[in-house]
């Protein structure tokens, strides 16, 4: 990767000058209390705020929250995260109650060498999201003149073609940070030579958002078990009925098509946890996958499904593998937020971690859901941050945040 780091930029020397960096503190806040539930993504950009720290920068970070609609909204407010990085980083952050405003200017110009401030999120400008180039354009002008150079390290947002990813570098020296680095050098792995068996595990609700990417993968990888919400469209394709399950009709067909050119790769559920209602304590049992009863809706894979991917993924499957040695992770199994529904993922989850295998798990609700149910996150091999990024890098895609660092 012809890409400049971080550490070209600290051999150039940083101290007394202003250091955009655009990190992804797009964390998970809780609906009641508005507090963060997992700082997962904070504390991965630690390595290179607190390098730029030490070595006497003015660090000025900027990212979005959720999805405002370009003007402020204070349910999306970063302030909440500023708080939280200045705990972790042992020092207060100053947080600046605009973007690009009068009191980013002043938060800015008030930095002394080695403090950090943190601007107000991106998104509560039409401009980060446009897709009229000048609009962007003019809004990146306004970020980059904030700084004196520009570190990427929001590999979560690295597939969006928005100004502060993609026009601002175009307008200071810039460099990828530790976390964009490492985020790439694990993904390529997985794309350039992943130790066989490799076994992919996908979940989540949709299969319309994982079907470039299972079409990407199913030539390389040795075995696809297909979990969560997505996994009854692929069941209505095999004739089964789902009964109220998540599903989308029109992808049906695509999936049907999918499998029988999967060469028996695909591996789908043989048993659902079904519920009379999509509640924490609705009444629910273990049904065959083949047999989901009318108004039932499934909300997990069944003890028999987690088995055999456990054995698919630590073990030996008839007509399968054995013991994965490479393995990628994204999406729940399950609607792991309500405890009566969590088996499922919690048991593919410590699959993955027995297994003998380098693991990667693919961000957003799967990094989360290792956080959340107290799963030790050092026995996985890579927790990544991005999750629509990690899905569209194993799709092969151009990804606009690393085009416009290569540049
Ligand atoms: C994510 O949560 O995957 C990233 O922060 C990107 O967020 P977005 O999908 O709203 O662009």
């Amino acid at each position: 990767m012809s890409i400049r780091t971080l550490d070209d930029l600290l051999a150039e020397g940083v101290s007394g000058r202003r250091v955009l960096v655009r990190a992804d503190l797009n964390v998970p806040l809780d609906k009641q209390t508005g507090e963060i539930t997992d700082d997962g993504r904070i504390r991965a950009v630690l390595p290179t705020l607190g390098a730029l720290v030490s070595a006497g920068a003015r660090v000025v970070v900027c990212s979005h929250l959720g999805r405002p609609k370009g003007s402020p909204d204070p349910q999306f407010s970063l302030s909440p995260v500023a708080g939280r990085l200045g705990e972790l980083l042992g020092a207060p952050v100053h947080f600046a109650t605009d973007t690009v405003g009068d009191s980013a200017r002043s938060t800015v110009a008030g930095l002394a060498d080695g403090e950090v401030a943190l601007l107000e999120n991106l998104r509560f400008n039409k401009g980060e999201t446009s897709k009229d180039e000048a609009e962007r354009g003019a809004f990146a002008d306004e970020l980059a003149a904030l700084a004196d150079a520009y570190v990427d390290d929001a590999f979560g947002a690295v597939h969006r073609k928005h100004a502060s990813v993609f026009d601002v570098p175009a307008r200071l020296p810039h460099v990828a940070g530790r976390l964009v680095l490492r985020e790439v050098e694990v993904l390529s792995t997985l794309t350039a030579n992943p130790e066989r068996p490799y076994v992919v595990v996908l979940g989540g609700s949709k299969v319309s958002d994982k079907l470039a990417v299972i079409e990407a993968l199913l030539p390389t990888v040795d075995r696809l078990l297909i979990g969560g919400g997505m996994c009854f469209t692929f069941l209505k394709a095999q004739g089964h009925e789902v009964g109220s399950s998540l599903l989308e009709e029109d992808m049906v067909e695509t999936c049907r098509n999918l499998l029988e050119r999967s060469e028996g790769k695909i591996m789908l559920p043989v048993d659902v946890v079904a519920a009379v209602a999509f509640a924490p304590d609705a009444e629910h049992h273990v049904v065959p996958a083949d047999g989901i009863p009318s108004k039932r809706v499934g909300l997990d894979i069944g003890p028999e499904t987690v088995a055999g991917f456990a054995a698919a993924l630590k073990g030996s499957t008839a007509g399968g593998p054995t013991n994965a040695r490479t393995i990628f992770w994204n999406g729940p199994m399950g609607v792991f937020e309500m405890p009566a529904f969590a088996n499922g993922t919690r048991g593919v989850a410590e699959a993955i971690a027995e297994a003998d295998a380098f693991s990667v798990v693919g961000g957003g609700d799967s990094a989360a859901a290792v956080r959340q149910l107290g799963l030790d996150e050092k026995s996985f091999g890579h927790i990544s941050t991005g999750g629509g990024a990690s899905l569209e890098y194993l799709e092969g895609k151009t990804l606009p945040g690393i085009a416009a660092l290569e540049n």
